[in-house]
């Protein structure tokens, strides 16, 4: 049993490979950063390997791509992405341009392929990494990344709707964590202002979804509450709230 796990180098994908090969699979680790890949490699108790790939380039998705075909994986999970902080207006164009690419555009093109090739061997799992994020209706101070994580979870919910009505034992979820203690904050810009899980906890318990068959994967009890308030709540209210948590995280003091 094989998978391929994107953005494996670090946080949740680092935990779900480490996770993924405690429970028996294989596992192709696949970031851009060797030293961590292999730092990783090394906690695997099965057999690994690594395939750096810089997601925001075509050529590298389709190596990666190739790689999942060819090795015929069992499980995909899309975790590779990254945020960036910041009002729209100020923020920059070609940094976001990336962002779209390794948040949306690898997505959409891993799952395609993917998903043609499990249909086809009527097997499989892939799990998306969106956030509760794209659960919002929108995202100020992170339009972006709202945005991008909006577009995996409305993807991954169509294509399971289709995939269900096909009778296929290919199985899709998306995960959408609140917020987790990883690189992200660094990346990004930011800081969170609220209560982050860890990522060890949020990869396993998303695994373990997953193969539970669960199609939208929420960890913790905080953030189930939050997103079951917010649909109490007018959009134009929801995003002035959003907007007051957000701005708090602009501060790094
Ligand atoms: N942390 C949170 O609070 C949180 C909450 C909800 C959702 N998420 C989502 O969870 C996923 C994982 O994030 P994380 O929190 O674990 O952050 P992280 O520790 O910063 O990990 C991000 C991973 O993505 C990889 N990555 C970034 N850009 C890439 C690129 N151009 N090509 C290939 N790989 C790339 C990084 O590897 P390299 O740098 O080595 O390439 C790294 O392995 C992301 O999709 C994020 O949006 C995070």
């Amino acid at each position: 049993m094989k998978a391929l796990v994107t953005g494996a180098s670090s946080g949740i994908g680092r935990d779900m490979a480490i996770y993924l090969s405690r429970i028996g699979y294989e596992v192709i680790l696949v970031a851009r950063d060797k030293i961590k890949l292999n730092q990783v490699l090394s906690k695997l108790s099965t057999k690994g390997e690594i395939l750096i790939a810089d997601l925001r380039i075509k050529k590298d998705v389709d190596k990666v791509i190739k790689k999942s075909l060819d090795e015929k994986i069992d499980v995909l999970i899309n975790n590779a992405g990254f945020g960036l902080y910041g009002s729209f207006y100020e923020s920059d164009l070609d940094r976001e341009i990336e962002m779209i690419n390794v948040n949306v555009i690898a997505v959409h093109r891993l799952t395609k392929e993917v998903y043609k090739m499990m249909k086809n061997l009527n097997g499989g799992y892939i799990l998306n990494v969106a956030s509760s994020a794209g659960l919002m209706p929108g995202g100020p101070l992170l339009s972006t990344y709202y945005a991008t994580k909006s577009y995996v979870r409305s993807l991954t919910l169509g294509l399971y709707e289709e995939n269900r009505r096909n009778s296929s034992n290919v199985h899709l979820s998306i995960l959408c964590p609140g917020p987790i203690n990883t690189n992200f904050n660094e990346v990004a810009g930011t800081r969170f202002n609220l209560k982050s899980l860890s990522s060890d906890f949020v990869a396993e318990y998303a695994i373990n979804k997953m193969f539970k068959n669960k199609l939208v994967i929420v960890p913790g009890f905080m953030v189930k509450c939050g997103l079951f308030f917010q649909r109490c709540l007018n959009v134009k209210m929801l995003l002035r709230i959003i907007y007051n948590i957000q701005v708090k995280k602009g501060s790094k003091n």
